[in-house]
């Protein structure tokens, strides 16, 4: 439609009409079938239904052509819905948790594994997923940890642009394209003490310089949409939060696009206390900059009033209606109200080869090696048993992947059966996944009863251990354990799994640990006890096939944290990029009791951000800098040499960071600004060079400007986040 025709449209509107579009409505009241349902019960009337803007949550194009066409129909303007749903780590094909697609420092994947959800998505008729997920996080206790690409404001950036040049192209009426969804606007992932929805205190430089830089990517790369946090920031809730959503993600990020609240939000500003009743929750969130109202009845019960009695302008309706037919438009719904809606394409596009096949090399490259004592990996075929929950269970997805069908997923169990080479090694379960006696509370799917003879399996478990060379014990938190509203005050593994750790250990040294989480947990009885750890997440469909193909070699491991793994959960937050305090501690030995310590623990995470090993080794040589002084108008090469010292090929994630020595704030230790793949055959050397310029420096300032302070500057190159291989240069004017 022409812009002018679109203005049009708008004027013709009544009060009503434009209300409904301000609306997005649960499936499930689609499901229940009209008013007298759940819809009744919120305060939702028939015309409401009618006249709504959206649903969210509904899939499969038979269903939604049927759903447009019955609504366009009796839709007084013919407006076509906008359908949303949240395609997080892909549709019906599994792709890893972002926090896992994080750690492949890949963008290029990424933004592919994207692409491919999308197409899937959208032949089942989507036009919008909530994604990406873009809030920082240093708290493993925060079970959302999983949605998020980690602890670093640099690499989160390049995921989360990634994620939004994947879903949408370059042009969204481009067949397999829908609109991406930034979410959680601003700071959801630093909730106090890890709980989910929890007050969020952030400095306003903290925000700036942590936070916001990762949102700020995903808006530059063109998001359709944003969608507002549940939690206050500095006591505002963000639904009603006009400094965040006007000043600072429309005005000074230049975002134009739709902001959608989250899940009932606007109601929820009542128990925030900010709004005294329903309709001062409607002004404050409409004054805010809230389009649209997802699934709560605010908007819906009362900005009608607050137009007609002159306390909410009609301004403010016609500029958030204004961008959702906007959107519409741009989606092209007006001319193809169904977009890609097609049941013979969901039938070919869906779980393809092609799409399993990126969602298994997604996988594989998302696995961090975090131990290899005598290369104890990769195995010979069949030289070792299986045991553990995990070994046959297929639970490989996480929480997100509420569209797929597990029966789809290739559980490690049924991957060691396909494979020639495996199919007769002994597997043997060991225990339950979750602690019996301790279940996890609030599961959304509640575990049916894991009948299991405790004693019996264990037994069996230590015999099969007995006699084989090697054990792989395949362990991990329950994919329910993360997640949102899955937060958690201890990041052990169930005792459960422990106990089998203990059993299998003591009657088998060469152990090998295939780990399966949805965030960082505390490792240290795995580190004490087995020789090799891999770090598989939460890995997708094609996860067994995947863990299989790396246990066997035929994937070296390239994956690197993007999230520490604390050393227990009482250190976390914990973080690489840090400030130094006035009292650092260097750590190692236990001497002076003043000093920015722990008594108990070391200050160190046990594997930090940044790191991850391969079959085979990588040597960098000293950093060599082109030259000893930067300006604003020149730039410094820094290059080392990587070279393949192992006997393997493999790929190693060159990392770059800087340390600002002394600026008019405090500045972190060191800061990541850039990394590169590269892979090499074994006593191959690889030049590899970064290009430092004077925009790389720039903070947050004493006075709030956002530039760079002359002096001194380290420059680290090396393979994880704690690299001393350094040189320094200096900042001049
Ligand atoms: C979550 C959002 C999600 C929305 C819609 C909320 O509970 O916080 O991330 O997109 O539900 O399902």
């Amino acid at each position: 439609m022409k812009e002018s025709e679109l203005r049009t449209l708008l004027s013709d509107l009544s009060l009503e009409e434009k209300i409904g579009q301000l609306i997005q409505l649960p499936g499930y009241f689609q499901n229940a079938g009209n008013i007298t349902g759940p819809a009744g019960d919120m305060g939702f009337t028939q015309e409401d239904l009618r006249l709504a803007g959206s649903y969210l949550s509904i899939i499969g194009a038979e269903k939604l052509k049927k759903m447009q066409t019955e609504f366009m129909a009796q839709h007084p303007h013919h407006i076509p819905l906008l359908f949303m749903a949240d395609i997080i780590n892909g549709y019906r094909t599994v792709f890893p948790i972002p926090l896992a697609q994080a750690c492949t420092f890949d963008p290029e994947l990424v933004e592919d594994s994207a692409a491919v959800a999308a197409r899937e998505a959208a032949a089942s008729g989507i036009h919008v997923t909530f994604s990406p997920m873009a809030d920082l996080v240093r708290d493993a206790r925060w079970g959302r940890v999983m949605e998020s690409a980690g602890e670093d404001p640099f690499l989160s950036g390049h995921m989360a642009a990634a994620m939004v040049r994947g879903y949408q192209g370059s042009d969204l009426r481009e067949p397999g394209r829908i609109a991406a969804c930034l979410k959680h606007f601003a700071g959801y992932g630093a909730p106090e003490g890890g709980r989910d929805y929890n007050t969020v205190e952030l400095s306003e430089r903290t925000l700036r310089e942590d936070y916001l830089p990762a949102y700020a990517a995903a808006v530059n790369a063109g998001c359709e949409l944003v969608m507002t946090s549940f939690n206050t920031l500095n006591r505002i809730p963000s639904a009603a939060n006009t400094w965040l959503l006007r000043e600072i993600l429309r005005r000074e990020m230049g975002f134009e696009g739709m902001i959608i609240s989250d899940w009932n939000a606007l109601e929820e500003l009542l128990a925030h206390g900010i709004a005294a009743d329903p309709s001062e929750a409607a002004f404050l969130a409409l004054r805010a900059g809230v389009d649209m109202d997802m699934v709560s009845p605010i908007y819906a019960c009362n900005l009608k009033a607050l137009v007609e009695n002159g306390k909410v302008p009609m301004k403010w309706i016609d500029e958030s209606v204004w961008r959702i037919l906007s959107l519409k438009n741009r989606l092209g719904l007006f001319e193809h109200p169904f977009k890609d809606a097609d049941e013979t394409a969901e039938k070919t596009v869906l779980l393809s080869d092609e799409n399993r096949l990126r969602a298994r090399k997604c996988a594989e490259q998302s696995f961090v090696l975090l131990r290899n004592e005598d290369a104890l990996l990769p195995l010979s075929g069949t030289d070792a048993v299986f045991i553990g929950p995990y070994a046959e269970s297929p639970l490989l997805n996480g929480v997100w992947s509420i569209f797929a069908d597990d029966s789809d997923t290739v559980s490690l169990g049924s991957a060691l059966r396909r494979c020639p080479q495996t199919r007769e090694v002994p597997i043997a379960r060991g225990c339950t996944m979750c602690d019996p006696e301790q279940p996890p509370i609030g599961f959304q799917h509640p575990l049916p009863l894991e009948t299991l003879d405790a004693e019996t399996a264990l037994e069996e478990a230590v015999r099969l251990a007995k006699n084989a060379e090697k054990v792989v014990l395949c362990l991990g938190e329950h994919r329910e354990c993360s997640g949102e509203a899955a937060s958690r005050g201890d990041l052990s593994l169930p005792r459960c799994q422990l106990r089998l750790l203990d059993a299998v250990a003591a009657v088998n040294s060469n152990l090998i640990v295939v780990l399966f989480t949805g965030r960082p947990l505390d490792l240290r009885p795995l580190a004490e006890k087995a020789k090799s750890i891999l770090l598989c997440w939460l890995p997708g469909t094609e996860g067994g096939e995947a863990v299989l193909n790396t246990l066997l070699g035929a994937n070296n491991p390239s994956g690197k944290l993007s999230m520490s793994f604390p050393y227990c959960t009482g250190q976390v937050p914990v973080h690489y990029n840090h400030l130094n305090t006035g009292r650092p501690w260097k750590g190692g030995i236990r001497e002076g009791r003043f000093g920015s310590k722990y008594q108990d623990i070391p200050n160190a995470p046990l594997y930090p951000f940044g790191y991850g090993l391969s079959y085979t080794t990588f040597t960098c040589s000293p950093v060599t800098l082109s030259a000893a002084h930067l300006t604003r108008s020149s730039t410094i090469r820094a290059a080392v040499t990587l070279t393949n010292t192992g006997t393997r090929t493999g790929t190693e994630t060159v990392q770059l960071y800087i340390r600002d020595l002394s600026g008019s704030v405090a500045r972190p230790v060191r800061e990541l600004k850039g990394f590169t793949r590269v892979s090499l055959a074994p006593g191959e050397s690889q030049e590899v060079a970064f290009t430092i310029t004077e925009e790389m420096l720039r903070f947050y300032r004493l006075s709030m400007e956002y530039a760079s302070e002359c002096g001194d500057f380290d420059v680290f190159i090396g393979c994880d986040s704690r690299t001393d291989n350094g040189a320094r240069f200096t900042l001049t004017e």
